[in-house]
């Protein structure tokens, strides 16, 4: 299938009758882009392509300076994201206790690799910088949990408890 066919079988898929109503809200208002994308991503929990086109389309704004401001912002995401988010902490205080092989770990139990989204859309793993928690290092949130000290050999069962696939590590 080429880019075109994937592009209209994600059209087909996607129901865009969702955004209707904030297209027309916003319809060209080009200072109204923050606005729509979050309007947006809360709807389909990130900014489909197809969808970019049609905000394109009816703010008047290039497809590309939308994509240059999604990705300028961390809170909006091009990419469908699992249903948790599993963001480990790799700032200097975390990185310094050894945050990279806990990164690592966690890459292996999930079978994904960072920024990525495991097949079944349960899990995103995102590596971040500081958290805020730093006399806890290494740390990591799952979606709004935070979990500290973490060490390479125990944090797959934190990881498998989550997923309620077992304890042993
Ligand atoms: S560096 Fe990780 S929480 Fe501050």
């Amino acid at each position: 299938m080429n880019t075109t066919q994937n592009e209209s079988a994600q059209k087909k898929t996607l129901d865009l009758s969702k955004i209707e109503q904030v297209l027309e809200k916003y319809k060209n208002a080009r200072g109204a882009l923050i606005p729509v994308l979050q309007a947006v991503q809360g709807h389909y929990g990130y900014l489909p392509e197809p969808v970019v086109d049609l905000i394109a389309e009816r703010l008047r704004i290039s497809a590309h300076e939308i994509v240059g401001t999604a990705t300028f912002y961390a809170q909006f995401h091009l990419k469908p994201r699992g249903q948790h988010i599993v963001k480990v902490c790799c700032g200097t205080a975390c990185h310094v206790k050894g945050a990279k092989k806990v990164l690592q770990k966690i890459s292996e139990t999930l079978e994904v690799s960072t920024g990525m989204t495991t097949k079944d859309n349960a899990f995103t793993l995102e590596e971040v910088a500081c958290l805020g928690a730093c006399s806890l290092a290494p740390v990591m949130m799952v979606d709004e949990d935070l979990h500290g000290k973490l060490a390479p050999d125990t944090v797959g069962t934190v990881i498998k408890e989550i997923k309620g696939a077992g304890t042993s590590s």
